[in-house]
């Protein structure tokens, strides 16, 4: 297709430089496998699973020969009063492979709508427990939980809160960012070790000027994946969930990128060994081909939220809160295939293998290149930070992108990083051309 049949007047494109983008555009028109065709008939790798999602790989007959055969059967049901059976085998099976007691899932359509849902259940459940008091939340600094007003809130990128301000929720903080640029500066498979406890800052600060007993949930990512993979110094998670639990702070991990397999684990929590009351997912879950996301909530959440209701009429709602398309039975149909999908090819496994090669090839190709601050590499995911150019946040980054996306490579560019996480049926020949053309263009680019 050499001609555009369409025209670009009337997409308002999301997150994305929409001034300049119809003069270089990127569309995409087809996709198989690793690789996408562009609207002009180019081939393109997909190195980061189309945002995280595509583990996969594109185009896998099994999901979509699922997905046909639900349209066929049960194309749509009402979520509310009612359920159907696709719904019920997802949600068993996702909250099988979700750690310990977590195993009550609420569906919604979207990891925003996840950080939403999860700091929803927090509210009722301190409230059911007569404790409504409990309403600040704390996120992390550059956490990303999404768009909505809530994840917005919790979330710490500035650039997605600097024009929301007092429309943010007023009762949030922040923890720390945790990264130290200085000894954390390549990592590669590794947990990367703290010179000092950040989380002193938690307990010596956060908790006493907001009173631990006010605080209704922490939040976190247990990987800051949209910031651009930046991990979590040994032992951060555990002893986070240790000052949680010592308080009767909720403490949710949004797993909408590690979850599904990024790390090689079915989800972060298992990799790092803890077990959040709440863990969001969405994305991978599909492998991102029809939207679908949700909660995991540990026994306790929902068990409490219905003995509150002990008294009420039998009728009555315990929990208002859902969406029309919550466990809608094709996106569940899709879940469906796409984890067992997942097992029969183990492709949680290979993305752990897959990523310590992607690691070794970021640190062996690019340590030492001009500009170059930071490698970080873990799980099927691996970030290169870059010095900015003064006064131009990001372009350098975006500049590289652009020059990888013209040779055929499509990577993320998030502030100074460009990340790599490719779909987990990635060959090492990939990780390699894809390596080695974003080494060039970081030489063309310094
Ligand atoms: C950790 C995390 N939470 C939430 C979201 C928001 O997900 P969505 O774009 O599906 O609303 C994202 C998206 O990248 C994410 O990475």
């Amino acid at each position: 297709m050499s001609q555009l049949d369409f025209n670009m007047d009337s997409q308002w494109l999301p997150f994305t430089p929409n001034r300049t983008f119809q003069l270089d555009p990127r569309v995409f028109v087809a996709a198989d496998g690793m690789y996408f065709t562009t609207h002009d008939g180019k081939k393109v790798i997909d190195g980061i699973s189309s945002l995280w999602c595509v583990g996969a790989g594109h185009k896998r007959a099994q999901i979509n020969e699922a997905i046909k055969k639900q349209l066929d059967t049960l194309d749509y049901a009402t979520a509310f009063n009612a359920s159907n059976d696709k719904a019920f085998q997802a949600a068993e099976l996702i909250a099988s492979m979700a750690p310990g007691d977590l195993n009550k899932v609420l569906f919604c359509n979207s990891g925003s709508e996840a950080a939403d849902t999860s700091m929803k259940v927090a509210l009722a459940y301190h409230r059911a427990r007569g404790e409504g008091h409990r309403n600040v939340f704390i996120g992390r600094e550059r956490g990303y939980h999404g768009v909505g007003f809530g994840g917005m809130s919790v979330g710490g990128i500035p650039a997605n809160r600097k024009v929301y301000g007092t429309a943010l929720l007023p009762r949030v903080d922040h923890l720390r960012f945790i990264h130290d640029p200085v000894n954390h500066a390549y990592i590669n498979g590794v947990e990367p070790e703290w010179q000092e406890d950040i989380l002193l800052e938690l307990e010596n600060r956060i908790l006493p000027l907001h009173d631990a007993s006010n605080i209704a949930a922490v939040i976190v990512e247990p990987v800051a994946g949209s910031a651009g993979w930046y991990l979590p110094p040994k032992g951060y998670l555990k002893r986070l969930r240790e000052i949680c639990d010592k308080h009767g702070i909720l403490l949710i991990f949004d797993e909408v990128i590690t979850g599904f397999g990024r790390l090689g684990t079915n989800f972060a929590a298992d990799y790092y060994g803890v077990v959040p009351d709440m863990l969001n997912f969405a994305k991978c879950v599909t492998n991102g081909v029809i939207p679908l996301g949700g909660v995991i909530c540990r026994d306790h959440l929902y068990e409490t939220l219905m003995g509150a209701n002990e008294k009420s009429p039998a009728h009555a709602i315990e929990f208002f809160h859902g969406y029309t398309y919550s466990g809608h039975p094709v996106a569940c149909a899709a879940a469906i295939a796409t984890i067992n999908l997942f097992k029969e090819e183990k492709l949680f496994e290979r993305a752990g293998e897959m990523g310590k090669f992607l690691g070794n090839c970021m640190h062996t190709a690019l340590r030492g290149q001009p500009n170059v601050v930071s490698i970080r590499a873990m799980g099927n995911a691996a970030a290169v930070e870059l010095t900015g150019i003064a006064g131009l946040p990001g372009k350098r980054a975006f500049d590289i992108f652009m020059t990888c996306y013209h040779k055929g490579v499509l990577i993320r560019p998030a502030g100074e990083n460009l990340v790599l996480a490719p779909p987990y049926i990635v060959e090492k020949a990939q990780i390699e051309l894809m390596v080695g053309v974003l080494a060039d263009a970081i030489k063309q680019h310094a």
